[in-house]
């Protein structure tokens, strides 16, 4: 009788252990995985929930400033997923897998021509409607010939994006990030005070 005990303890021991050993195993299958998924035919479908993500900063290049024709007249929101943060906080670079989304949000009802209006705070630019989104993604493997980063636009305009995007050819998009920022990863560090100064708030 005590030996059944003790064989019924000892295997309840062992499932409590594997299921245990399952479910950390579990755990690090999910941090490790990254948020680019790519369809079969080599696409990036639009990355989900990255309103949630960290949110770094906001270049503006208004039409105000560029004989009313900017390139990007919108404010340009940039995100990036909290564990890519804090391993670039760490070592100074971003690591395989990083998503990094820039989308864009118009000037909101512009009533000056140089598109800013008046609120009680004072004239100014202030968030209008989302109109578009570019996205980098960090693989080194799959991107190599783009200095490690693959770009690609899901739109520019109004929601919804599109579902899916095909990478940018290098003309398009990563020519101009191997120019300038080659170095730093491919990003424009010094405009996200966070990745330029770090977190002070700790
Ligand atoms: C003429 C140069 C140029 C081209 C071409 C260009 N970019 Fe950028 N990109 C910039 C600059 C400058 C910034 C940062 C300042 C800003 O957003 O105004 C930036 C920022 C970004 C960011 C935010 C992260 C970062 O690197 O700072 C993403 C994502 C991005 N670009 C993707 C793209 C994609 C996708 C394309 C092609 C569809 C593209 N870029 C084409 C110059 C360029």
């Amino acid at each position: 009788m005590r030996r059944i005990l003790l064989v019924v303890i000892l295997g309840l021991g062992v499932a409590a252990a594997s299921s245990l050993w399952r479910s950390s195993n579990r755990v690090v299958a999910d941090t490790s995985q990254t948020s680019a998924v790519f369809d079969s035919d080599g696409k990036l479908k639009l990355p989900v929930g990255y309103r949630r993500w960290i949110f770094i900063g906001a270049p503006l290049t208004p039409n105000g400033l560029n004989n009313g024709k900017a390139s990007f007249p919108e404010f340009h929101h940039v995100y990036v997923e909290q564990k890519n943060l804090d391993a670039y906080l760490k070592t100074g670079a971003f690591p395989e897998g990083t998503v990094i989304v820039k989308e864009l949000t118009r000037v909101l009802n512009p009533t000056f021509p140089d598109g800013s209006r008046s609120e009680p705070s004072g004239r100014g630019f202030f968030n209008g409607e989302f109109n578009g989104m570019d996205v980098t993604v960090k693989d080194s493997k799959r991107f190599a010939a783009t200095n490690g980063w693959g770009f690609f636009n899901f739109g520019h305009h109004p929601l919804p994006y599109a579902e899916s995007a095909k990478e940018a050819s290098a003309a398009e998009c990563a020519g101009c990030h191997m120019s300038f920022v080659a170095k730093t990863d491919m990003t424009w560090v010094q405009f996200y005070p966070i990745l330029r100064d770090g977190d002070k708030t700790k």
